[in-house]
């Protein structure tokens, strides 16, 4: 893994507007490459648990690294014929999982999400029904697609509520695996809609982990989104969206004749963002995989335990997918999430603001982020 400078960053100091004359490639390199990584968050870091962000997977990051430099676009398969052949193998092992029959490699989520609402409305859905807590991507994706969007009440964990859903015959349900703000899994049990979507972002890779049995269910999808930049651990730019249905492909399939072959999905030229995914996937093997994630879970439910124990917090609710929200009880929150920078996040609920902690790495230690938030306790 790439360890992080340890001394003071380095002030960079830019020229003011776009030079007419350039430094040259190692001048460039030397001003911006180590110090702009020393002014990054290490996300491997013992105390990090802020975001969705893991750190990336040491050989993915090396293959990333080799992926930039041959720069080969996915979208003309003479540049990439093995980066093509690997989506295609890391699609092949990865969607039978989900009970899903084919896939497409999107740069994010919200990407999976629009494409996968695309499909729906060509199938017929004219409008999208989600959680109140669904991510923003979801009515980002309405809106693009000039779908009404409909949000329903979650309960008080943050659900989506059930009995509180309009008729589902014309309608999109998106139901979330692992909330953004909260890490709840929607319960996803078969409900008759025009289709069935699961915003697995978040929560997706927990399928090839013991914790498996949470995302029950979620086979029965039309379509689900993984971010492979959260809990596949790769570096940002990595999402699939998954089909059930081997016909919805030419839903959002778009021929033209400078292209080899079809363009499928929104975007056009992508990255062979497979490759280090395909290599991290042959590393750690399923059961490197899960336990990274098993571990990410385990900290965020130690955490839990101790929070709801200590008598100076307030838990929200024991996390389902390494996600805590908690309150100090004496003390602002704002001072609280200031005080553990780089460790939390915030979240409001209800108008209340909660401090947030997503457990996204695989390296972090406990004792070092309760001594931190033992520190701003009063
Ligand atoms: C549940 C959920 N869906 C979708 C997204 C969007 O993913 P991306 O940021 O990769 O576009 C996120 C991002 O955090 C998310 O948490």
């Amino acid at each position: 893994m790439y360890q992080l400078p340890e001394e003071t960053p380095t002030v960079i100091h830019l020229p003011p507007s776009f030079p007419s004359t350039g430094l040259g490639d190692d001048a460039a390199f030397e001003l911006l490459g180590v110090p702009a990584l020393q002014q990054a968050a290490d996300l491997a870091a013992p105390d990090a648990l802020a975001h969705m962000d893991p750190p990336s997977a040491p050989v993915a990051a090396r293959m990333a690294f080799l992926v930039a430099q041959a720069n080969q676009n996915m979208l003309h398969p003479a540049t990439s014929p093995f980066a093509t052949e690997a989506e295609r193998i890391v699609l092949d092992w990865i969607t039978p999982y989900f009970g899903m029959a084919w896939g497409q490699f999107c740069s994010g989520s919200s990407l999976a999400n629009l494409t996968a609402l695309w499909a729906a409305r060509e199938a017929g859905a004219r409008r999208v029904v989600a959680s109140a807590d669904a991510h923003v991507s979801v009515p980002k994706a309405a809106n693009i697609l000039g779908l009404a969007y409909h949000p329903v009440p979650v309960d008080e964990h943050g659900r989506l509520i059930r009995a509180e859903l309009p008729d589902l015959a014309d309608a999109a349900l998106v139901l979330t695996a692992g909330t953004t703000g909260r890490g709840v899994i929607d319960a996803l049990s078969p409900i008759a809609a025009k289709w069935l979507h699961v915003d697995a972002a978040w929560a997706g890779p927990m399928q090839f982990t013991r914790a498996a049995p949470r995302l029950a269910g979620i086979e029965a999808a039309d379509s689900i989104a993984i971010s492979a930049h959260k809990w596949f651990f790769q570096p940002k730019g990595a999402a699939l969206a998954l089909f059930r249905d081997e016909a919805t492909r030419d839903f959002i399939t778009f021929k033209t004749s400078y292209l080899a072959r079809p363009n499928v999905g929104v975007e056009g030229t992508r990255s062979a963002a497979a490759l280090p995914l395909l290599a991290t996937l042959l590393a750690w093997g399923q059961d490197g995989l899960a336990e990274r994630i098993e571990r990410c879970i385990a900290v965020a439910d130690v955490l839990g335990q101790r929070l709801a124990e200590d008598p100076r917090t307030e838990l929200k609710q024991m996390p389902e997918t390494g996600v805590l929200n908690w309150r100090p009880v004496a003390g602002g929150v704002e001072k609280t999430i200031a005080a553990l920078s780089g460790t939390s996040s915030a979240f409001t609920i209800k108008d209340t603001l909660w401090v947030r902690q997503v457990s996204a790495n695989p390296y972090a230690d406990v004792e070092s982020i309760w001594q931190r938030i033992v520190a701003t306790l009063i």
